[in-house]
């Protein structure tokens, strides 16, 4: 369900920027870059695939926006010279594992993950020699050497269905301890050997205010992002990727709205994705109610419209992957596309 940007001229643009929440101080610089990277795209046959969490104006240059899943399935099937992955590191180093053809750029090289920090190839295999009846499955925030070492990739979108259907009764998860933690309760057919990595922003939400939020809030829907810890998934109305989520709003607002009855919303994850939200609702003249804190993912926020205009322009920071390592991360990212079917 990955969106295709409309590619917006110098007017749209400024339209956009002043609708934003915080339009920026300096407009005219700011659109004279934006154009610049437009320019570039199409001098270069270049795309951009952006992910919910980037920054307002990077999602105003980028072609397609989604969830991991999405941008994966459009950087495989793009015909485009250029990825330009306005994401984080495991997110372009995936794009080059299915698209090795392609030249694919990361603006930065801070735009990193704590989940993909948390595990290094010689773990995978201690586990592997720990386990060995196993079916050794990776969340997607892992390195291209990680996932060479495992047998199937999963993301926050398909990783219920995926797991389900591997033959094997154990299922190593990494490295995510959170996300294992609520498979091991929806699968209680498979035995779930999780292990110990978290992501910094989601492992901040806690159960502990939803009672407090919902007593203010009667129409209160708490939706949590896959990564939560077990604490606010069990006070939650729904939980999965980010792409679940904006599902979940667009069917629970129009149910609301034939109702006539209000609706608010929390949302457990960055706050990119509920800053896309509130401005897309209010555009077409139908503003949402959310509700909750604002936390920002330190690394997806170190990507931003100069550091793109500039990867761009000079075609770097190029993602590269050791053939031998790309192939067999190829095949786990390959089985989950064919379990998923
Ligand atoms: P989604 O695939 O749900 O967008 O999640 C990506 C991610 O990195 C969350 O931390």
């Amino acid at each position: 369900m990955a969106i295709e940007q409309k590619i917006l001229d110098r007017e749209g643009l400024q339209e956009a920027l002043l609708g934003l929440d915080t339009p920026p101080f300096d407009l005219e610089g700011t659109l004279d870059v934006m154009e610049e990277i437009h320019a570039l795209k199409r001098e270069k046959r270049a795309i951009i695939l952006g992910h919910w969490y980037m920054r307002d104006g990077v999602k105003l240059v980028a072609d397609y926006l989604g969830d991991s899943l999405d941008l994966s399935r459009i950087a495989r099937a793009t015909d485009a010279d250029i990825i330009l992955f306005a994401g984080v590191h495991f997110m372009a180093e995936t794009a080059k594992i299915l698209n090795p053809g392609k030249k694919v750029l990361l603006p930065t090289l801070e735009a990193g993950c704590s989940l993909a920090e948390s595990i290094v190839p010689a773990d995978v295999r201690r586990l592997r020699g720990m386990y060995p009846q196993a079916a050794i499955a990776t969340y997607i925030n892992t390195s291209a050497a990680v996932k060479a070492e495992t047998d199937v990739c999963v993301t926050s979108a398909n990783a219920r269905q995926v797991i389900s259907k591997l033959p094997q009764h154990q299922v190593v998860f990494i490295p995510d301890q959170y996300m294992g933690a609520n498979l091991k309760k929806e699968l209680p057919e498979k035995e779930i050997i999780t292990y110990d990595g978290a992501c910094i922003l989601h492992e901040q939400f806690t159960g502990l205010q939803i009672p407090a939020l919902r007593a203010r809030n009667p129409g209160l829907r708490v939706l949590s992002h896959y990564e939560c810890d077990p604490s606010i998934i069990a006070q939650s109305d729904m939980h999965g990727g980010t792409n679940d989520m904006i599902n979940y709003i667009l069917r629970e607002r129009a149910a609301a709205q034939r109702e006539g009855k209000a609706v608010t919303f929390l949302l457990a994850t960055e706050c990119g994705l509920s800053s896309t939200l509130t401005s897309q609702f209010q555009q077409k003249g139908m503003p949402i109610d959310i509700v909750g804190p604002c936390h920002l993912c330190p690394y997806m926020k170190k990507v931003d419209i100069y550091n793109v205009r500039d990867a761009l322009r000079d075609e770097r920071l190029e993602i590269t992957v050791v053939e031998g390592i790309r192939i067999r991360a190829y095949q786990s990212l390959q089985r989950m596309f064919e379990l998923m079917s």
